[in-house]
């Protein structure tokens, strides 16, 4: 449970000499939210010099911390003669638990204790936040003084894996950003690195024994621009790749192990293998050349289980496991078509000689195979939520991202599971709904929704098997992400907010303690100036609501801080201060604006509301909605607003997965109707597919059978002529079903997506 401060810093320019102004911390902000916070009387004024002790296994986070401070202060270390007394000391506390700390600001010294070098980092990491932002600058300046309140915070992480993922293979990023991206995690109290290496779109390890698989393997002739549902297909014709080598490696980890960030490399298996069957064509089933991947999905060309190819995996694996000392290797094992092993008579007599049933007992098999020869170089693997499917292997830790549904099965066989649901945590999915958002590959994950997620799913609440969730992690898939700008605008603010959840913990309240959060983030966003951090900022923007009441239609505006002016506009007339939610009783074109301090800020806002017959209806869903895709309620379906022509995760659109619907519209008196119109979203890369049949029932019965064109449009309008007056219509909506063999998702059930209801 969160126990959140209200905080804002307040930053005091003295108006004396230019030179003269002071740094007071008038409440305590930091993220993620510490655990307990109790604050005290008078402040701990940062002297002129400033005097640290540390015993030596706090060195590095002494240091750490005399750097930030030798750009206001003279830093000097002391080892461990009294003659002067410390300003700043650093202690052993053995009662601290891993990774926890205590940081006490008293008004003559301030005291950082804690049992590990993680502690007493993240307490570094808590102090730092109290600092002025333009120490985080390059260059770091700050001559004015700095006062801290006393106060003692009590800290420690609700979970022990704390974790970002960053694929470098869709794009492939430097060096130097890696370790950015690194520290800037770390700053955060996360602790460990993702590192997803290897893709069919490049392989970027460089492995000794197998040099085609960067010479070749890290290098695709081309890239899709543009949106992979864009038809047709666009390519930029200009080749494309890079690796890391070994030496590049041992330098990132390092780094990171000096910012207590584990590093686990991800060598994917059996799928998501096309770049390195390029380079070495035998590892795949039909021996054939195929060139690295130059669009994103998912390719039927994956290792086939022939003893040349478990050799080769484990030479590779015997040179990726000496450069990180991470116990954990992830193998992927996620999104593995099963095509070419159908067709290949060795794959056939295997699962034969092995009575491994069909292909998901022969991945199964597969995953084991690796499994064991990794455990028996002293390490565990971590697969992604498919290796389930025809029998976990025995030591495994589960990456639950298909749902949550993964970790709960995983947790209930005893088996440590982390939590990375499409749902919660792909911040490669929009975060806004403004159209002016970069392009991205679908969804809609806001920071509220991230802030609001639980890593323990519901069915394992209050269980023992709840014991096995070691945490979450947001995922950076970089199919539209370019440049590490682009990564960054992605991850933040969204991985301050799952900081927050695997720091701090879930909360308990989610409005209540997001909005500390956003008072928090929003004086932290200087921070992320400072730091150069291309964030995207989405604290200003508007959101509209249609609230039905008493009969009646309003439209609510809100802005998610405290303290801002909005003012709006209904069909161009003129311009309103927005004081409570208005009535809305035509077709309807609303437009605002946020204002802080008399400035306008953030987008302008732009809503239509189609009002129509069913407005004013009641409507029921024979299914709730899948819970991860039904923010708006099944309300949504008629409340006059369109879903976004990009983001199927809005408020607007619904999201089943798998289900039959029937959606039952009542009226409030029968009503004469003309015409019916929806829409469905379908983006197969991401299974959505729209329905293959809808029908439509009156008061008279069967009213219309419609059998749907399939599509490759984005999103399917569906317009029916009617003429009847009924008091109800009921629609049954088929699932499209399991997806087949040849498409994207093959084998998993399709989600449908519906839109709003239009009944004129
Ligand atoms: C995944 O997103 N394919 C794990
Ligand atoms: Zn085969």
């Amino acid at each position: 449970m969160k126990n959140i401060l209200l905080v804002c810093i307040l930053f005091n320019v003295l108006a004396c000499q230019n030179t003269e102004r002071s740094w007071v911390v008038d409440e305590i902000a930091i993220i993620p939210a510490p655990q307990q916070i109790t604050v005290g009387k008078g402040y701990f004024e940062i002297p002129q010099k400033i005097r640290i002790q540390a015993p030596a296994v706090f060195d590095n986070e002494s240091h750490l911390l005399g750097s930030y401070l030798k750009n206001t202060a003279a830093v000097e270390y002391l080892k461990g003669s009294r003659i002067d007394a410390p300003n700043i000391i650093f202690e052993i506390d053995n009662t601290i638990i891993k990774e926890g700390y205590i940081l006490a600001v008293l008004a003559n010294k301030i005291l950082i204790k804690a049992n590990s070098s993680s502690g007493a980092f993240y307490a570094v990491q808590s102090l730092i936040q109290l600092l002025p932002p333009k120490l985080d600058q390059e260059p770091p300046t700050w001559l004015g003084a700095i006062k801290i309140p006393v106060h003692t915070i009590q800290d420690a992480p609700a979970f022990p894996y704390r974790g970002m993922h960053l694929d470098v293979s869709r794009h492939f990023f430097p060096k130097e950003f890696i370790k950015k991206y690194i520290a800037h995690l770390a700053s955060l109290k996360m602790n460990t690195f993702h590192w997803h290496l290897t893709d069919d779109q490049g392989w970027r390890i460089e492995i000794k024994q197998y040099p085609e698989l960067t010479s070749k393997g890290a290098y695709r002739e081309e890239t899709l621009i543009g949106h992979y549902n864009e038809s047709p297909q666009k390519f930029d014709g200009k080749r494309y790749g890079g690796f890391y080598t070994q030496e590049e490696v041992k330098e990132i980890v390092a780094f990171a192990k000096q910012h207590h960030v584990s590093v686990i490399p991800e060598i994917e298996l059996p799928g998501h293998a096309q770049a390195a069957i390029h380079g070495y064509p035998e590892l795949g089933c039909s021996g054939e050349q195929v060139p690295v991947a130059t669009k994103w999905g998912v390719f039927e060309n994956i290792y086939c289980p022939k003893p040349e190819t478990f050799t080769f995996l484990k030479n590779v694996l015997d040179e990726v496991m000496p450069l990180f000392p991470s116990q954990y290797i992830h193998i992927g094992g996620d999104e593995a078509p099963k095509t070419a092993w159908k067709k290949c008579a060795h794959c056939q007599a295997l699962i034969k000689e092995k009575a491994l049933g069909d292909e998901h007992g022969l991945q199964s098999y597969f995953i084991k195979e690796i499994e064991m020869h990794i455990n028996k170089k002293g390490k565990k693997i971590i697969g992604w939520d498919e290796i389930l499917e025809g029998g976990l292997a025995p030591n495994a830790t589960v990456m639950s991202w298909r749902g949550t549904q993964g970790a709960v099965a995983a947790a209930k066989q005893g088996h440590d599971v982390i939590l990375t649901p499409t749902s919660h945590a792909y911040f490669d999915y929009y975060q806004a709904t403004y159209d002016d958002e970069p392009t991205a590959i679908g969804g809609y994950l806001p920071l509220k929704k991230v802030y609001g997620f639980n890593p323990i799913p519901k069915a394992l609440q209050g269980t023992d098997a709840s014991k096995h969730v070691l945490g979450a992690q947001g995922n950076i898939w970089t199919e539209y992400m370019k440049t590490p700008d682009q990564v960054m605008y992605m991850a933040f603010p969204r991985i301050l907010a799952m900081s927050e959840v695997v720091w701090t913990g879930a909360t308990s309240d989610l409005d209540k303690e997001y909005s500390s959060f956003l008072s928090r983030l929003e004086p932290y966003l200087e921070r992320l100036d400072a730091k150069g951090i291309n964030y995207a900022n989405h604290l200003f923007d508007l959101e509209g609501t249609v609230v039905k009441k008493e009969g009646q239609v309003f439209y609510e505006l809100s802005t998610p801080t405290a303290g801002k002016q909005i003012k709006y506009s209904v069909n161009n007339a003129l311009e309103q201060t927005y004081i409570k939610p208005f009535i809305v009783s035509t077709d309807a074109t609303i437009k605002g604006q946020v204002y802080k301090n008399k400035n306008p800020v953030g987008r302008s806002f732009s809503d239509t509301i189609k009002y129509h017959k069913a407005i004013k209806a009641t409507v029921a869903v024979n299914v709730a909605p899948h819970p991860a895709y039904g923010a708006g309620g099944v309300k949504a379906l008629i409340n006059g607003v369109w879903g976004s022509n990009t983001r199927f995760g809005d408020k607007e659109w619904l999201g089943f997965w798998g289900d039959d619907l029937e959606i039952t519209i009542t009226f409030p008196e029968p009503t004469e109707i003309s015409k019916i119109s929806t829409r469905f979203y379908n983006a197969n890369g991401q299974w959505l597919y729209a329905p293959k049949e809808i029908e439509i029932q009156t008061d008279y019965g069967i009213l219309q059978k419609v059998n749907l064109p399939g599509t490759d449009q984005t999103i399917l309008d569906v317009n029916l002529g009617v003429g009847v007056t009924t008091s109800f219509i009921k629609i049954s909506i088929p699932s499209y079903g399991i997806i087949p063999d040849g498409l994207q998702g093959a084998g998993n059930k399709a989600w449908t997506f519906i839109d709003e209801i239009v009944i004129q």
